[in-house]
């Protein structure tokens, strides 16, 4: 039997958005947090490089403006990026009051006021600015906000809940727009429940899964920008898929990333012959941004023939290797690669989706009740190529912000009523799961090969067409069978791969992350891609 929620606040995600967000609330609110399986699948806990923020007396928010800006590609919204980097100090203090236990600078070398934590270097970034636990970051994070959410009365904390969709006013036939609430299903049942909530919140990550090859864990399928866009939201700049350019290469190590921070603290990118080739690409060499160190592999991988590069730390004393890159030091040592001797071979792989639901600075959406926030929204803040590490710090400037927002509207927006349980009267159980796992294989595969790191319209061509007949299957699947977690993703996926598709298509430029044989160089004027629903709510 299918069963009917009530919160006061629905956070569909359990990363560093959506628990931010849950935490800042009033106690009094009851806010239940969504997770696709268990609460540390998401891409937070993964993340290994830190929080990009202006914590240094010498650094200012012009010079993290500024280098957000360059990274950007002319693409970035100003407003949007000047807001996060001033709410970047006080971000951190939050994080640091609820006890983070981010990595301290050596004590010897703090003058007396300084800043006591130690600052890292990442590509695109003019000063030391990243606050880290280790290259262990959003484990530290996540841990942290986690323990400190069962701890709240208030915020119920729900495993292996798959949203399906969201419950609207329209979706019901009724006048008005608002969100009510999601169809959930309840992996332990098989069930899928009604949710009704005043507020919601997409916090669901982003879609690199929607790649062959990702740093991304299993879970990172679009969800929410796929919600949002069939309940009537525009998405923004979709065509900027970020690769993050040192993924390791080894058979068995299944999307580990190699932190950028190991750059940033001096390691080489190499060919195989030894030889160093960044500063043939760019004056900044392997400090600079992604989509430049990422298309520089890729050209080179493709000019020799080669399975990978190589990135080489191992000048670098042993010591400090081992106490600043401790994950990545075990993690390539089970594979046999001695990272203080060895070089580490690595290849790009997809990472982060630029693009995402369209918001305003309190993270609101075209769908009133609605909010997006985090890998799931579009802010303006990473314009054509995010810079790195300025993603958590987005997470945790936009939670606070939606959170405040929906604090001024409590007193007039009442509880949803009457919301009917989802349909499941005209379908049956499936026996046809071969076709959804050979659907997946096939979306990711030419995804990564047709809207990769380097896109033709001949190539978009062909992913259009091959989306197209998937979705016919997928939405006759849909139609026939009961929803597993599967099929879920599946549509979702297949759903956010047209819109980054015909994003593509509408870019007649090469910009920062969109890079086309077709149309190679960049066009005067910078402007977003915009894609509007048939069915948008403003
Ligand atoms: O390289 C990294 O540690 C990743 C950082 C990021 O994606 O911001």
């Amino acid at each position: 039997m299918s069963q009917h929620f009530q919160h006061d606040v629905l956070v569909i995600g359990s990363g560093a958005a959506g628990l931010s967000l849950a935490l800042t609330l009033p106690g009094h609110l009851d806010v239940a947090v969504l997770s696709k399986g268990d609460l540390a699948n998401g891409s937070t806990f993964w993340a290994q490089g830190g929080v990009a923020a202006v914590l240094d007396d010498a650094d200012t928010v012009q010079s993290h403006v500024e280098d957000t800006l360059n990274a950007g590609g002319g693409l970035c919204n100003e407003d949007a990026v000047r807001f996060t980097v001033e709410h970047s100090r006080e971000a951190i203090q939050w994080l640091i009051d609820l006890g983070v236990p981010f990595t301290r600078d050596d004590p010897s070398t703090v003058v007396d006021g300084g800043f006591e934590f130690h600052l890292t270097r990442e590509g695109g970034h003019s000063h030391r600015r990243i606050i880290h636990a280790a290259d262990a970051t959003g484990a530290a994070i996540f841990r942290t906000l986690l323990a400190q959410a069962k701890a709240r009365p208030n915020i119920e904390l729900l495993e292996q809940r798959v949203a399906v969709d969201l419950i609207t006013e329209s979706r019901l036939g009724l006048e008005g727009q608002r969100c009510l609430g999601a169809y959930v299903l309840d992996r332990s049942t098989g069930e899928v429940d009604t949710h009704s909530a005043r507020f919601t919140i997409l916090a669901s990550g982003g879609a690199a899964k929607v790649y062959l090859y990702t740093s991304n864990p299993d879970g990172a399928c679009g969800d929410g920008i796929a919600m949002a866009w069939r309940s009537g939201c525009r998405v923004g700049n979709l065509e900027f898929n970020q690769f993050h350019p040192t993924c390791l290469y080894h058979p068995q190590a299944k999307s580990f990333l190699v932190t950028e921070a190991l750059r940033g603290e001096g390691a080489y990118l190499k060919l195989p012959n030894g030889e160093r080739f960044m500063q043939r690409f760019d004056p900044r060499a392997e400090l600079a941004p992604r989509d430049i160190v990422a298309r520089a592999i890729d050209h080179e991988m493709k000019r020799l023939g080669a399975d990978c590069v190589f990135l080489d730390i191992s000048h670098q004393s042993e010591d400090f290797i081992k106490s600043h890159f401790p994950t990545v030091y075990e993690r390539c040592l089970t594979f046999g690669i001695d990272i203080t001797r060895q070089p580490i071979p690595v290849v790009p792989a997809a990472h982060y989706t630029c693009g995402g639901v369209l918001v305003d600075q309190q993270g609101r959406t075209d769908v009133p009740g609605l909010y997006a926030i985090g890998e799931t929204s579009f802010t303006g803040l990473h314009g054509a190529n995010r810079m790195a590490s300025n993603s958590l710090l987005e997470c945790f400037v936009y939670a606070r912000s939606a959170a405040a927002d929906i604090v001024t509207q409590l007193d007039h927006v009442p509880q949803p009523q009457n919301l009917p349980a989802w349909d499941s009267s005209q379908v049956t159980d499936s026996d046809q799961d071969v076709i959804i796992a050979h659907n997946w294989d096939e979306l990711r595969r030419f995804m990564w090969d047709y809207v990769g790191i380097v896109r033709t319209n001949k190539r978009l061509q062909r992913a259009q067409h091959r989306v197209r007949l998937l979705q016919d299957e997928i939405d006759e699947f849909y139609s026939n069978y009961k929803v597993s977690r599967d099929l879920i993703e599946l549509r979702n996926l297949a759903q956010v791969a047209e819109l980054m598709i015909a994003s593509a298509m509408a870019r007649k430029e090469s910009r920062g992350l969109h890079y086309t044989l077709d149309y190679p160089d960049m066009l005067p004027e910078a402007l977003d891609t915009i894609l509007v629903p048939p069915t948008f709510a403003g």
